[in-house]
């Protein structure tokens, strides 16, 4: 049995009282209910640190939302691995569409930032997805798939069990149009047939797959219910404790 991750994407939202007040309430209100489930949040890297502090004794895990491949230098505004590793971070989600679109990452880009992630003991929450124009062209498949192998390029599967896809059609993201469950499920499956003929069944089969895109407490349950879908992540509803405890608690 796959557990079910549900991490949190906070984007730009919160400075860090608010980034206090959120994680009180989060903590307050988790309970032995929602302990089955691995927690996750990516707060902005300005709040990781006391994130990371006020997380101690809590079931919760800290992630970054971006970092940079290289070690050290000359990179302006710039975050590299042991950075966030030096402040608690345990995964780090690479290839958001945000990313992809506004900030021009490639593939190439995000392979070399999910192998730096690796090399460096963080998990990478890795974000594929189409968009609108791709879905209604009929070719959410081969974008997916392609998203896939490159990022992927030159990850052993020992090192693949260490990340997590999050497959995020982009259309979803922030509009509040969600995949139907079935619509996410048959993208998840494929994801999975993907990863079985390039690694194996076994790196199939316990491979992490979170959907992403307006996840809500009203469409939670039904998404995860699919038997492909092995978490969430979540954007606009995590950044309210009781919708993402909500969340948390229908998986
Ligand atoms: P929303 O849940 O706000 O659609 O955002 C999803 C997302 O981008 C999570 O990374």
């Amino acid at each position: 049995m796959r557990r079910k991750v549900i991490a949190g994407n906070w984007k730009m939202f919160n400075d860090i009282n608010e980034s206090q007040n959120l994680i009180s309430k989060l903590i307050s209100g988790l309970n032995s209910e929602t302990l089955k489930n691995e927690i996750i949040i990516c707060p902005p890297f300005t709040s990781l640190s006391e994130a990371h502090k006020l997380i101690q004794n809590s079931v919760i895990k800290l992630g970054a939302q971006n970092l940079y491949f290289e070690d050290s230098g000359a990179f302006t505004g710039e975050v590299s691995a042991r950075m966030l590793k030096s402040v608690g971070c345990e995964y780090v989600i690479i290839g958001h569409s945000e990313r992809r679109t506004i900030f021009k990452e490639d593939d190439d880009l995000i392979n070399k930032k999910i192998k730096k992630a690796l090399s460096a003991g963080l998990k990478p929450i890795f974000c594929i997805g189409e968009t609108l124009e791709e879905r209604e062209s009929g070719v959410t498949k081969n974008v997916v798939e392609k998203q896939l192998n490159l990022g992927l390029n030159s990850i052993t599967e020992d090192n693949l069990e260490r990340i997590i896809i999050a497959y995020e059609p982009v259309w979803a993201i922030g509009t509040g149009k969600t995949a139907t469950p079935e619509q996410a499920q048959e993208v998840h499956e494929f994801i999975r047939s993907v990863i079985e003929s390039k690694y194996s069944a076994q790196a199939a089969k316990v491979l992490i797959i979170q959907y992403g895109g307006s996840v809500k407490p009203d469409n939670a349950a039904a998404l995860l219910s699919q038997k492909d879908i092995d978490g969430a992540l979540v954007g606009g509803a995590c950044l309210k404790a009781e919708s993402f405890i909500q969340i948390i608690m229908a998986a």
